[in-house]
């Protein structure tokens, strides 16, 4: 029997560039990638490998934290954790603003990018057959709505998240490009 069976095969599939080209024209290069390959496709300055286990280690002290996990309940409770410690999180979530998952992450988030029409992610071999949602949980909102207005709807969360503090918000600040 395939090692494979029972697995969400869209657990691998990589961000695409209509993602990626906004968040680092805007915020720049993320500070970390928890869930990635050795490859870093993101180009995030530090990632965490499935062999690191992203999940066990530590998110915050490094500038923004970019994760597109795979769709699992443990990613959403550590992204909840993370953010409500003050890390600054930019999330790609399958959109399903009915589960319980999204709206604890939502009541958390500074903003929600909900974006048009459905995505094709990398190594995916077709247009995927759900919604995708920018969750941001940050101080940035405007840089959030300049980089991603043209392709979502974006609304408030609830913002419960902590402020991030005075180091993450120096190290990210420091590394943003001027759009
Ligand atoms: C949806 S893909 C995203 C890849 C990449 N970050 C991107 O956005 O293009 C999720 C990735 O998480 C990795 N992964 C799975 N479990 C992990 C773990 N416990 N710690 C770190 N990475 C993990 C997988 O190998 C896969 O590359």
């Amino acid at each position: 029997m395939s090692a494979h069976v029972g697995v969400n095969r869209s657990e691998t599939w990589g961000t695409p560039e209509d993602v990626l080209a906004p968040m680092r024209r805007y915020f720049g290069a993320p500070g970390l990638d928890p869930c990635t390959t050795t490859d870093n496709p993101v180009g995030a300055a530090r990632f965490f490998t499935e062999a690191d286990d992203g999940l066990s280690q530590p998110w915050g002290g490094g500038g923004m934290v970019y994760c597109n996990p795979p769709y699992r309940a443990p990613w959403y409770a550590k992204i909840a954790e993370e953010a409500s410690s003050g890390v600054e999180i930019l999330a790609l979530l399958m959109a399903r603003p009915g589960a319980n998952y999204f709206q604890t992450l939502a009541e958390l988030a500074s903003l929600i990018g909900f974006w048009r029409g459905r995505l094709t992610f990398n190594g995916a071999p077709q247009t995927a057959a759900f919604e995708s949602a920018l969750i941001y949980f940050g101080p940035d909102v405007g840089l959030f709505r300049r980089a991603f207005r043209s392709s979502c709807w974006i609304v408030p969360g609830g913002s419960l998240f902590t402020s991030p503090s005075r180091h993450s918000l120096q190290s990210n600040n420091q590394e943003r490009p001027s759009p």
